[in-house]
């Protein structure tokens, strides 16, 4: 069985929604930033400051080559996952990529409440980031659910049917 892939900028929250698609389903949750943390004994932010950005891709793209073999998991990926093409074709080598699409005000204010987010701390980076990435979001991806005001609930309902029924992805969920 395929694994479920969560793409999407940072505060997109492919965390709660993996964990939530996972739990409705019974599958096994991978989250790629808590896997890295618990790996490295040190928060995203320790890794950034000590080790700095490059070390954390490294890691990203080694956990990237251990998950490309597995099946039936949920995976919730780091919103820089799309920055390595590597990362990417192993990912898709046996998953459904799905790109949790979100406004920028909206993923701003959820991704600066958190001290993890060492990329998100000034709003005009943060956009600029955004602008570069969104088209590689949309390339990866193979559904793109739009997010916007939408429940938890509603967005792990629109991921499971569209897994379940591939031919409503572009006419139904896609915006
Ligand atoms: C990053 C996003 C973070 C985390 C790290 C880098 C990024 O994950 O991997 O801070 O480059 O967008 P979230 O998308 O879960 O915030």
């Amino acid at each position: 069985m395929k694994n479920i892939a969560l793409i999407g900028y940072m505060g997109a929250g492919k965390t709660t929604i993996g964990s939530v698609v996972a739990s409705c389903t019974g599958l096994r949750f991978v989250d790629t930033d808590k896997y890295i943390v618990n790996r490295a004994h040190k928060s995203i932010k320790g890794i950034f400051e000590e080790d700095g950005e490059s070390t954390f891709r490294i890691m990203e793209n080694k956990l990237c080559r251990f998950l490309e073999n597995r099946s039936g998991l949920i995976i919730a990926t780091g919103g820089g996952i799309i920055l390595n093409e590597d990362n990417m074709a192993r990912l898709k080598k046996n998953s459904a990529v799905v790109y949790i699409k979100n406004d920028i005000e909206t993923l701003y204010d959820r991704a600066k409440k958190t001290e993890a987010r060492p990329l998100a701390t000034d709003f005009e980076d943060f956009v600029r980031r955004y602008m570069d990435r969104e088209p590689l979001y949309v390339k990866y991806a193979d559904i793109v659910v739009d997010a916007e005001g939408k429940s938890v609930e509603d967005i792990t309902m629109d991921i499971l049917m569209i897994c379940l029924y591939p031919g409503l992805k572009k006419k139904y969920f896609s915006s």
